[in-house]
């Protein structure tokens, strides 16, 4: 496959991203119920179990200076690691921190760090309702290699389909947000 996932160091944003661990079960709770409808709500301790399973990564994206005094996150991954495929399980950023590169950095660092775990391909699912994520997923080369009918159900309406999509993640093969 040609696609491929830019390297978050070439991503030319001002994006802080940081390992995040247990310490920040709350924190990603928070971030998440914030950039998703509620009946979508992960659970601080629901985060704590994703966090301290075997093969998870996460990381947090800081707004620009806030390494300097208090952290200001801007969004979350969560990735996880098995054998030599890794899968995005969720990723967010604030409705009010959007289209500045969070989401772009956040998705270059789990694929670097999955890499650097040991994981040759990335996976993910969306819902084929969410323009955006499928716009930044395509942006970073991951391409459609299936499709669940009915995945996600959205009340009072038409449960709606999850596309997977999928990168290569060979070494070297990262590349960064040069342009076209
Ligand atoms: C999807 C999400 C994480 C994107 O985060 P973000 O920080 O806004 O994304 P970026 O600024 O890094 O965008 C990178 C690229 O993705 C594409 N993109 C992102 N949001 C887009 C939008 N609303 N419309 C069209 N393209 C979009 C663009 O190509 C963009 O590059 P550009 O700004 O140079 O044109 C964010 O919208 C979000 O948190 N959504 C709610 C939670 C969610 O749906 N998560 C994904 C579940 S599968």
């Amino acid at each position: 496959m040609s696609g491929a996932i830019p390297d978050p160091a070439g991503c030319g944003v001002d994006t802080a991203i940081v390992p995040a661990g247990l310490a920040h079960a709350a924190l990603l709770a928070a971030l998440h119920e914030a950039a998703f409808p509620p009946t979508e709500a992960w659970s601080e301790a629901a985060m704590a179990t994703l966090l301290a399973s075997p093969g998870s990564l996460g990381f947090l994206a800081l707004r620009p200076g806030a390494q300097a005094g208090a952290p200001d996150p801007a969004g979350f991954v969560l990735a996880r690691v098995a054998a030599d495929e890794a899968e995005i399980l969720t990723i967010a950023v604030l409705p009010g921190a959007r289209r500045k590169g969070h989401g772009r950095a956040l998705l270059a660092a789990a694929a670097q760090g999955a890499r650097a775990a040991g994981a040759r391909r990335l996976f993910l699912e969306v819902a084929t309702d969410n323009p955006a994520a499928a716009a930044l997923y395509r942006q970073a080369g991951l391409v459609e290699v299936g499709r669940r009918r009915g995945y996600y159900d959205r009340s009072g309406a038409a449960p709606v389909d999850a596309l997977i999509l999928a990168s290569d993640l060979g070494q070297g093969g990262l590349r960064a947000d040069e342009p076209d």
